[in-house]
């Protein structure tokens, strides 16, 4: 599996999940954008990454707002020339139960957690699609399918990023093309059914649920399913993939 000369993005890679990701890719060969809140945040996964022997470089840039992030987007193109990957990772939570929880711990979570997933998926979207080729992947939750107790601007704010996943799939990918390779791969999707729709929907914009335990073997894999999104298809990617 190989990512040699991809660029990524990696949200929220400071450290966590995060930086976890971005070494997993830089180990697949890929550069890194590391961005943060703030760049010296991101220092020490920039040097994990050179470690590595691949290109890295820090943008600080606060995800939930729109200027900061077209200007990063700006910046990653300027330092790197394009980009191919972005892993929609950063996060917080302010867990509250539903009845004392305030305007500002709604409003925080929901402002990182999913404006800031629709902040840089719009701003990656114009040159993903010149360039005729790109993977979004965003980080969501199990909790945004199950609800979860004392977390429900989190959990809301992740429910509302596995649908913006799913919508970003439809309007980015090239649908009938993404279901004719993958009935190619997979012969027995041919009958085209509203949830293999659905399931092909997925392969542009790679949604993956981390479930808390198991997070880093699903942080290890996602070089290897980008990487074989890419060697299905360059635009659409072409493989279903759903995890859970
Ligand atoms: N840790 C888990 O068990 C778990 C489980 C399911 C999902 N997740 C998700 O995985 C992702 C990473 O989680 P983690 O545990 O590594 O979190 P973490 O708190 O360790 O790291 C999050 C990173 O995001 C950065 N960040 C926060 N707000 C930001 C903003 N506005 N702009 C830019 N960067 C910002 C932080 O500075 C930090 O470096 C999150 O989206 C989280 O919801 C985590």
């Amino acid at each position: 599996m190989n990512l040699k000369d991809k660029v990524a993005v990696v949200t929220g890679a400071a450290r966590g999940i995060g930086r976890e990701v971005a070494l997993q890719l830089a180990g697949r060969g890929a550069d890194i954008a590391v961005v943060d809140l703030k760049a010296e945040l991101c220092e020490d996964t920039v040097a994990l990454v050179r470690e590595l022997d691949r290109k890295a470089a820090a943008f600080g840039c606060n995800v939930s707002a729109p200027e900061e992030v077209n200007e990063a987007v700006q910046a990653v193109i300027g330092e790197f020339g394009k980009i191919d990957i972005l892993v929609n990772n950063a996060g917080i939570t302010r867990d509250n139960i539903l009845m004392r929880m305030s305007d500002d711990e709604w409003d925080a979570v929901i402002a990182v957690n999913l404006k800031g997933v629709f902040n840089f998926t719009r701003a990656v979207a114009r040159p993903m699609m010149k360039q005729r080729s790109g993977k979004i992947v965003n980080i969501a939750s199990v909790v945004g399918i199950t609800g979860n107790a004392g977390q429900a601007n989190y959990s809301a704010s992740k429910g509302g990023v596995i649908v913006l996943t799913k919508t970003t799939a439809q309007e980015l990918a090239l649908l009938p093309e993404a279901l004719a390779a993958a009935s190619e791969l997979r012969p027995e999707l041919k009958r085209v059914t509203e949830s293999e729709v659905a399931v092909a929907a997925m392969v542009y914009g790679l949604q993956v649920q981390l479930f808390r335990q198991r997070y880093l073997a699903v942080v290890e894999m996602l070089p290897d399913l980008i990487a074989r999104l890419d060697e299905c298809h360059p635009v659409s990617g072409s493989l279903p993939v759903a995890m859970s």
